[in-house]
């Protein structure tokens, strides 16, 4: 069964990508509408999470409140999804971030691994993978089969854009993973970059475009 895909829609969401689509956005509104649009993501991407009741006295009275329950695990893929992490963790502030460092070989267009540090054993219960860019698929399949081996056994993406083919691939390859994006856009070019897309996603939060 092909796994669930949730796509956003929203005038927040549509705004704040016309923002980060647009060539002219400077790196610090880029990186300032990246975190509002992942806030958004991630309101959608926890709505299942599971909580447990708790006990606790406020200043007027003893009360039973709710807490997530279970260890959650952000996983960002090195560079881009750097720039979805201080969003995600002040919505989840006793969330684990566990880095994965991935870049794609333009000529191969295949993910190399190049940093890795999963610890072992005693995986986390959730595994919420962020990365801005889902293009063909490949480095968030290394990111899932990396959490796979680590035994994460629930695992959720979060993507602001994803390309058709990156989508049905990972549904087509990881079907339990849980998909979030704010849009699917039109296709690949010839380099693999996502049409209309917003660029590299990781060298415009990083500033790093040529000048
Ligand atoms: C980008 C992006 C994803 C990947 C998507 O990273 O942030 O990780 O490409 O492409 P794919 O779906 O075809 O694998 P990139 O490899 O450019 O590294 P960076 O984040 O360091 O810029
Ligand atoms: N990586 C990016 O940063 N942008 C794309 O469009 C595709 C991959």
């Amino acid at each position: 069964m092909a796994n669930e895909l949730t796509l956003l829609d929203h005038p927040l969401v549509r705004h704040h990508l016309g923002v980060v689509r647009d060539r002219r956005t400077p790196p610090a509104v880029f990186r300032q509408t990246v975190y509002s649009l992942t806030t958004l993501l991630a309101y959608e991407a926890t709505q299942d999470l599971r909580t447990a009741p708790c006990d606790i006295v406020t200043p007027i009275a003893p009360a039973r409140v709710e807490r997530l329950a279970g260890r959650i695990a952000v996983v960002p893929i090195l560079r881009a999804g750097l720039g979805m992490t201080p969003a995600i963790m002040d919505l989840l502030p006793e969330a684990e971030i566990w880095h994965l460092g991935f870049y794609r070989d333009d000529a191969t267009l295949q993910p190399v691994e190049y940093y890795k540090k999963l610890p072992p054993g005693n995986p986390a219960d959730v595994g919420l993978i962020i990365d801005p860019m889902l293009a063909t698929g490949g480095s968030c399949l290394a990111a899932i089969a990396a959490l796979r081996h680590w035994g994460v056994p629930r695992l959720k993406l979060c993507a602001l854009l994803a390309a058709p083919e990156g989508i049905a691939r990972v549904q087509v390859a990881a079907p339990d993973t849980q998909i979030y994006v704010c849009a699917v856009d039109e296709r690949l070019n010839e380099n693999a970059y996502i049409v209309p897309g917003l660029g590299d996603a990781g060298d415009r939060l990083s500033n790093a475009v040529a000048h």
